[in-house]
């Protein structure tokens, strides 16, 4: 059981090996609380943000793929990158990350993505700050959602209930994050002994935010990246999630 007392001490720790301290850290922690970042999701074949500057990301201009604007000005465009997103994870299935966070029912899971892979893997009660890509909702919030065939979305279509345009369930440019979704985020890492920040460049806010929180609550941030990109991190290990997840979080 990690106490507040061992969970300072990790901030003073120069650990021989810091996989085996985080792992340690981590098998005597009560609240384990899970953030992560499309760098989670890489090793599935989803194009990473910043990676994607030079992808798909590049051919378009983000603000007008991801913002009320853009969808007001030409819905189907944006529908049709939707989809186009929404078939690369059609075809993606977990990786050993993936399982090895969904293996954990006592954790917590925090994620900026957009995917599904993590409830595929069998994760519980995942918090989706910016929203679910295999969910369409009704832009005029009436209330009408309904999951869509990842390998078949609908094209661009009106809610059947209010007859306003459909769009994803994700959150675009200028949009406040789900109220209730943030809440408990920002409660579940002010409480956690560990953060384990996986694959974020924690640059997009408020939700790099909650790794600041998180550790004002005294919690000892462990990340998982392939650069060091938390500065709050106590302890920053480099390599793929796929291969650093499982061995932090498996017996
Ligand atoms: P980014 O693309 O900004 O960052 C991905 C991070 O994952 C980088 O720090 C990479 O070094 C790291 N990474 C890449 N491959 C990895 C691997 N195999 N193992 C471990 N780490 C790896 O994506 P996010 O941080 O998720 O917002 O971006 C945050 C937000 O910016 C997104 O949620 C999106 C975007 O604007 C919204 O859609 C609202
Ligand atoms: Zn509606």
């Amino acid at each position: 059981m990690v106490t507040r007392a061992k969970r300072n001490n990790a901030t003073s720790l120069r650990p021989v090996d810091e996989l085996e301290t985080a792992r340690r850290i981590l098998a005597e922690a009560d609240s384990i609380v899970s953030f992560s970042g499309a760098g989670l999701s890489a090793e599935s074949g989803i194009p990473t943000f910043r990676e994607a500057q030079h992808g798909y990301w590049a051919k378009h201009d983000p603000y007008r793929l991801a913002s009320p604007d853009g969808f007001a000005a030409d819905p189907k465009l944006v529908v049709d990158w939707y989809n186009h997103r929404r078939n690369i994870l059609s075809a993606a299935v977990p990786n050993p990350a993936h399982r090895a966070l969904g293996g954990r029912s006592d954790l917590i899971h925090i994620t900026q993505n957009v995917d599904n892979l993590l409830e595929r893997a069998r994760a519980s009660a995942v918090l989706h700050l910016h929203g679910r890509i295999w969910i369409d909702r009704c832009n005029r919030s009436c209330g009408y959602e309904e999951a869509v065939d990842l390998a078949a979305p609908p094209d661009r279509r009106d809610c059947p209930r209010c007859g306003s345009p459909m769009r994803p369930a994700v959150v675009w440019f200028g949009e406040s994050l789900p109220d209730a979704v943030w809440r408990e985020s920002t409660v579940a890492a002010a409480n956690a002994d560990v953060l384990l920040v996986v694959g974020t460049s924690a640059v997009v806010y408020p939700a790099a935010g909650l790794i600041d929180v998180a550790r004002q609550g005294g919690a000892v941030i462990v990340e998982v990246n392939l650069e060091a990109a938390s500065p709050g991190a106590h302890i920053s290990l480099t390599g793929p999630a796929g291969e650093l997840v499982p061995r932090l979080l498996n017996p």
